[in-house]
C-alpha cells in the first residue's frame, strides 16, 4: 500500500483589479450574463463567458425549468453555444461568476466533466477565472485541478 497525495495549483487574486486586462474584460463579460439567467426557482443567477482562441467572446447564463432536473447551467450553456458557433476555436479560458457575493462559485461536478471533454477535444488546457469571495477571483491553469481522475473518451477502450 502506498498512501499519496495530489496538489492543487491555482492563483488567488483578492481584487479583480490585480487580474490581466482581458481576463478583467471576460469577466466583465460573465457579470453582464446575469442579466440573461432564467432562474426564478433558485434565484440564484451564474453567469458565464468564454474567450476562444481567435479571441471571440462567448455568454453564457442558466437557463431553469418547472422540471428541476432539466435546469442548465450556465458554463454548459456557453460551452455548447462555443461547441456549435465555433467547433474549430479551442476554449482558452472560462469565466464564473454569480449575483450573490461572497461565495466561490463552484462549478458543478456535470460541468466540471463537460469541460474536460473540451480539454480532451481540443488538447487545450482551459484556463478557469472563478468568482471567489469577498471581490476575490481564482485562476485554475486546467479543468485537471478540479477533476482528478477525471472520465475520458480513452478511457472506453
Ligand atoms: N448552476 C450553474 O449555472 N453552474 C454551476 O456550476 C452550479 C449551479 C446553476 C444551476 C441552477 O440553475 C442554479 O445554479 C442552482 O443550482
Amino acid at each position: 500500500m502506498q498512501a499519496l497525495s495530489l496538489n492543487i495549483h491555482y492563483q488567488l487574486f483578492p481584487t479583480i483589479d490585480e487580474l490581466a486586462a482581458k481576463d478583467r474584460l471576460l469577466l466583465h463579460c460573465a457579470q453582464d450574463s446575469l442579466g440573461k439567467s432564467y432562474s426564478p426557482y433558485s434565484q440564484f443567477k451564474v453567469g458565464a463567458a468564454i474567450l476562444l482562441t481567435n479571441e471571440v467572446i462567448l455568454q453564457g447564463a442558466n437557463q431553469e425549468n418547472a422540471s428541476y432536473p432539466l435546469c442548465l447551467c450556465a458554463e454548459r450553456n456557453a460551452i455548447a453555444l462555443a461547441n456549435i458557433l465555433h467547433p474549430e476555436q479551442a476554449i482558452a479560458t472560462l469565466a464564473v461568476v454569480a449575483a450573490k457575493d461572497d461565495i466561490f462559485v463552484s462549478p458543478c461536478g456535470a460541468c466540471r466533466q463537460v469541460i474536460w471533454e473540451n480539454e480532451q477535444r481540443s488538447g487545450q488546457a482551459i484556463r478557469l477565472l472563478i468568482q471567489g469571495p469577498a471581490g476575490s477571483f481564482y485562476l485554475f491553469d486546467s479543468i485537471k485541478a478540479l477533476l482528478p481522475f477525471g472520465f475520458s473518451g480513452s478511457d472506453l477502450g
